[in-house]
């Protein structure tokens, strides 16, 4: 070994002993006389120390020429600090220099290599190794690495197996483009990276293997966003002869698990809520429950007193902001913006200041008189000193629209901590969703996702109205994680395809597989997947997922260290039978 020691392990009672570390140099602080070189490795930052008069010169000078981030190797003794750094594990001692080797040079780093850096963006995707060698992003990846051990820890202990499944695979429409890669050997012809592995695991049932698990990579062509990669990992997991009830009870275990072993938080057991209910109280199918704020529905008492904007909205909702009445007129125009950009999409908003001495403000006081906001305020359960904020329109789009106002005000009022957890189940997802794009349904989870019988009959008068037996984890108002109980049967897997438009030609040549494998004895079963890039970065208070991925793509989804995606030679794509029109 170069070393006998790490840069994060001396103490003072190692003091005397002679050492040999081994890292790169993150400063150099020269005092004329006195010389100190912060040495850095994986674990921690070594003082090191050399002093004129005392050490060799050449010593001296080689010490001196030391430029940022030369590797190096350095033998002397532990002494004492005579000053002391209480923020560094090795902050009371340090390193007397008598030897030193240097391992090799390095050029001047484009950003500091330090907690905090110079360094943009675009620079440190660029220097990704470098960006690495940062102590949070260093912890970053520690945090997914003990994630992914405790998951298998607990996974394992329940006598789940990790059963690695094929990359090169076939398409299956779960929503996002797939990724394809052309055959050399079958011109024309083409694999398709797996979205998820989903009809393998559900294969892997009907092999009888009853539970499976596997922390795979998932490849989905879709619109980048803070919590999306072209590239993620997943917790995979389905398990056979269960019911919805044990698939929520085993993976709340799984989250429980994490929170303690990883945070040493011990999370209260999960709530539930139905999708119906997430739509009507917070306007979103991932609701951020560490905060309140529900919507309350005004449509009794706000129509029918002339504001025709009301009166001729499907909806009317409000959310309560407290202590925010004292908004000036600058704030609440602020927030009347927000509401229309595109993005949220809402035509105008309506706010109502209950003022701290009982009287009311509102920007539609041409219409309504203080008996009538005083039951807006009633059924907000507003007192004064708050701020009710108020849209309409169209159901679905007003739920949305406030939302997302719901979500910014509790950012504003500090009500969206990250050091703070809230889980939630939401339950009984629509199965199907109607999409104007295509003028036909899609499955709102999958098309393996199986109905609730109760609901069956609906599926031909009203099938909007069939509810699945489908759920979604949500953490701090992201969704981490969803799955469903599966269709079992050829004939139901066969009467969903067609609901989805497939005939029976393409349900055959696309699924073939797994209707067969139905008709061999298939288990019932179910199961979930989790993001787990997206964990990783809720439990290490981060907005990104990128810093809990060591190599992650640019919003732009490329690498922009190897420059991918890249043309590839003329001859190549001769091999592949690719033709390149301009
Ligand atoms: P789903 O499509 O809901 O389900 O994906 C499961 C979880 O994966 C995460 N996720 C992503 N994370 C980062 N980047 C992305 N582009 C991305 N897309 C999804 C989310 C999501 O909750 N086969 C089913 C699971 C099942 O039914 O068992 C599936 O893939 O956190």
């Amino acid at each position: 070994m170069l070393r006998t020691h790490t840069c994060g392990e001396l103490r003072l009672a190692h003091v005397n002993q002679t050492v040999t570390l081994a890292g790169w140099v993150q400063r150099t602080r020269d005092k004329g006389s006195l010389l100190w070189i912060d040495l850095r490795d994986r674990y921690g930052i070594t003082q090191l120390f050399l002093e004129e008069g005392k050490s060799d010169p050449q010593l001296i000078a080689a010490a001196r020429s030391l430029g940022r981030e030369y590797v190096i190797r350095v033998t002397g003794k532990v002494s004492e600090r005579i000053s002391k750094n209480d923020k560094l594990a090795t902050g009371e001692i340090e390193v007397k220099v008598e030897q030193l080797t240097v391992l090799n040079a390095a050029k001047t780093p484009p950003f500091t290599i330090e907690d905090e850096t110079d360094g943009g963006d675009d620079l440190r995707m660029k220097y990704r190794y470098l960006d690495l060698r940062r102590t949070p992003v260093r912890e970053s990846l520690q945090l997914r690495h003990k994630m992914a051990q405790q998951t298998r820890a607990y996974l394992d202990s329940l006598n789940f197996i990790e059963v690695e499944t094929p990359v090169l695979i076939k398409s299956t429409p779960e929503g996002a483009r797939d990724f394809v890669v052309p055959s050399r050997i079958h011109h024309g012809e083409f694999y398709a990276l797996p979205q998820s592995p989903q009809t393998f695991k559900q294969l892997l049932m009907v092999s009888g293997f009853d539970r499976y698990y596997q922390i795979v990579k998932c490849f989905r062509d879709e619109d980048l966003r803070a919590d999306r990669q072209p590239e993620f990992t997943q917790i995979d997991c389905e398990m056979a002869f269960i019911t919805q009830e044990d698939v929520l009870s085993t993976f709340e275990g799984l989250i429980r698990h994490l929170f303690k072993s990883v945070k040493g938080i011990d999370l209260t057991s999960v709530p539930r809520m139905s999708y119906a209910d997430a739509m009507t109280h917070y306007g979103s199918d991932k609701p951020d429950t560490r905060f309140d704020m529900k919507f309350v529905e005004l449509n009794t008492v706000a129509k029918g007193k002339g504001f025709g904007v009301f009166d001729n909205a499907e909806l009317v909702v409000g959310i309560c902001a407290s202590g925010c009445a004292e908004y000036t007129r600058k704030q609440l125009d602020e927030l009347t913006e927000f509401v229309k950009r595109p993005q949220v999409g809402a035509k105008g908003l309506v706010y109502v200041q209950y003022k701290s001495d009982g009287t009311f403000k509102s920007s539609v006081d041409k219409f309504y008189g203080p008996d009538d906001l005083k039951q807006w305020a009633d059924a907000l359960h507003a007192k004064p000193g708050d701020l009710i904020l108020i849209l309409s329109g169209e159901k679905n789009a007003t739920r949305k629209q406030l939302s997302e106002l719901r979500l910014l005000m509790g950012e504003r009022l500090g009500l969206r901590d990250k050091t703070k957890f809230s889980a939630l189940w939401v339950l009984d997802f629509p199965l199907l969703e109607w999409s104007e794009e295509t003028n036909r349904w899609h499955a709102m989870h999958h098309p393996f996702t199986s109905p609730k019988p109760e609901d069956m009959a609906l599926l031909d008068s009203d099938p909007g109205a069939v509810r699945a037996n489908a759920y979604d984890m949500v953490l701090n108002g992201t969704e981490i994680g969803g799955g469903s109980i599966r269709i079992h049967d050829r004939a139901t897997q066969q009467l969903m395809f067609s609901k989805l438009g497939f005939s029976d030609e393409e349900a055959r040549k696309q699924f073939g597989f797994l209707m067969d494998a139905f008709e061999f004895g298939a288990p019932p079963h179910g199961g979930i997947a989790f993001g787990f890039d997206r964990l990783c970065s809720l439990f290490g208070g981060a907005e990104s997922i990128r810093d809990f991925i060591a190599f992650p793509k640019n919003n732009a989804g490329r690498d922009v260290m190897i420059d991918t995606p890249s043309t590839i030679s003329e001859e190549q794509l001769k091999e592949l039978g690719i033709q390149v029109r301009d």
